[in-house]
């Protein structure tokens, strides 16, 4: 299940017996990767503690709308937004209804309100509620709406009835939230992506290097490997984890990084450069630590090669997306440089603001292609991630 490597999973819990099957829930989500926080409605509480799933999920989990304390931490709209996905097991008859109804009475309706992510159920009731008129038109009004239903099970329930209103397994549902994430756009295609900095060698011990922290270039490869391609990162020295399914090749210098995405691209569909490369690197290496001694020191550099202007020059060649880091006149200098470096699309942001950027988890930018462009507002690097994948793959089947 890699899709739900590094998600960010909010889960609801309502009202019922299955309540304490969400302890085994936030188990099987984190033993994939996933990062999980925790909503409780008050009926939730009654049937297992805040402190069971705090201690699980590592986090304080969220129980009150109107809590002065809690709004300074992760308040309930910058919840929300940090949710890739917003899962609610069990979903009570009433939370199901709330959510039709699209009420804000308590904190686990109005963060679903306030939630851009999907949004899943899995429904736990006895077996009349759960075949009651009522129900049955929330549930199809949410289907609708877009969210994802998995379950119930058919079975004995704990109030001895039998019959369908069993939550489904936390196997299960996992799977299922995986499941979201996993778009299959790109089946088939293989993704070469370079992500990170480059590190340029001064001597033994020294080396010239940026900020950046990899995080978008990983992400895109998180969403290409969700997309169902087959997906290898070309990264510089970074502090992640690549996602599972993604090959990775670790180098170091420009030099490098041009000599292992020129290995790859013979078989590659999509080249996407993220990575901050060096634009020079010093002439020579020394072989021995450059004493300290006269008050000036002079280096020369050399220009380094530019991978994705070569990979975009090769015959034949991927569809081949670039990056444009810029402060001023952002798009104009991105259109620019992507004509210059014989591109298919380049993404384009302003790297003024700090509150995005390099080593932020968020990101905002404007997708380019000679067809068009679409603004990406700021949102989690998976989220622009996704949008990006999503983009090229659209000009993949249908360019324009
Ligand atoms: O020219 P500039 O560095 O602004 O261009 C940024 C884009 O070019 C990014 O996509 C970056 O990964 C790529 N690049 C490259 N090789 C270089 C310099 C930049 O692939 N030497």
């Amino acid at each position: 299940m890699a899709h739900l490597f590094n998600r960010n999973i909010l889960l609801g819990v309502s009202g019922g017996i299955a309540a304490y099957k969400a302890a085994e829930l936030i188990r099987q989500l984190q033993e994939h990767g996933a990062n999980v926080r925790v909503v409780m409605t008050p009926g939730a509480q009654a049937f297992i503690t805040p402190l069971t799933l705090q201690a699980l999920s590592g986090h304080p989990v969220h129980t009150e709308l109107l809590d002065e304390e809690a709004e300074k931490g992760m308040g309930h709209i910058e919840l929300a937004r940090w949710a890739d996905l917003l899962l609610i097991a069990p979903a009570t008859a009433n939370v199901i209804a709330r959510l039709s109804g699209g009420r804000a009475e308590d904190l686990l309706s109005t963060v679903a309100l306030a939630c851009p992510a999907p949004l899943m159920l899995a429904p736990a009731m006895n077996q009349q509620m759960w075949k009651n008129a009522g129900t049955a038109v929330n549930i199809e009004t949410l289907a609708q709406r877009g969210a994802h239903i998995v379950g119930p099970e058919t079975g004995e329930q704990a109030c001895g009835d039998i019959g369908p209103g069993r939550m489904e397994t936390p196997a299960m549902i996992a799977a299922a939230a995986a499941s979201v994430f996993d778009t299959g756009l790109l089946a088939g295609k293989r993704v070469v992506i370079t992500a990170g900095p480059t590190r340029e060698a001064l001597d033994p011990v020294r080396y010239l290097s940026n900020h950046s922290s990899g995080k978008m270039g990983y992400a895109l490869a998180q969403a290409a490997v969700d997309a169902g391609a087959v997906t290898t990162l070309v990264s510089g020295p970074v502090n992640l984890k690549a996602p599972e399914q993604a090959g990775l090749v670790n180098v170091e210098s420009a030099q490098q990084m041009l000599k292992a995405c020129l290995d790859l691209t013979p078989d590659c569909d999509i080249f996407i450069a993220c990575a901050a490369v060096a634009d020079y690197r010093p002439a020579v290496i020394e072989q021995q630590k450059i004493k300290k001694g006269a008050e000036e020191l002079q280096l020369t550099f050399l220009r380094n090669p530019d991978i994705v202007a070569t990979i975009s020059g090769l015959q034949p060649r991927p569809f081949t997306v670039g990056f444009a880091a810029e402060t001023t006149g952002v798009i104009d200098y991105a259109k620019d440089k992507m004509q210059r470096k014989g591109l298919d699309m380049i993404v384009a942001n302003d790297v003024s603001d700090q509150a995005i950027g390099f080593n932020s988890d968020n990101n905002a930018a404007t997708a380019i292609w000679s067809g068009g462009e679409k603004a990406l507002p700021c949102a989690s690097k998976a989220n622009i991630a996704a949008q990006i994948i999503g983009l090229i793959a659209g000009q993949i089947s249908e360019p324009g």
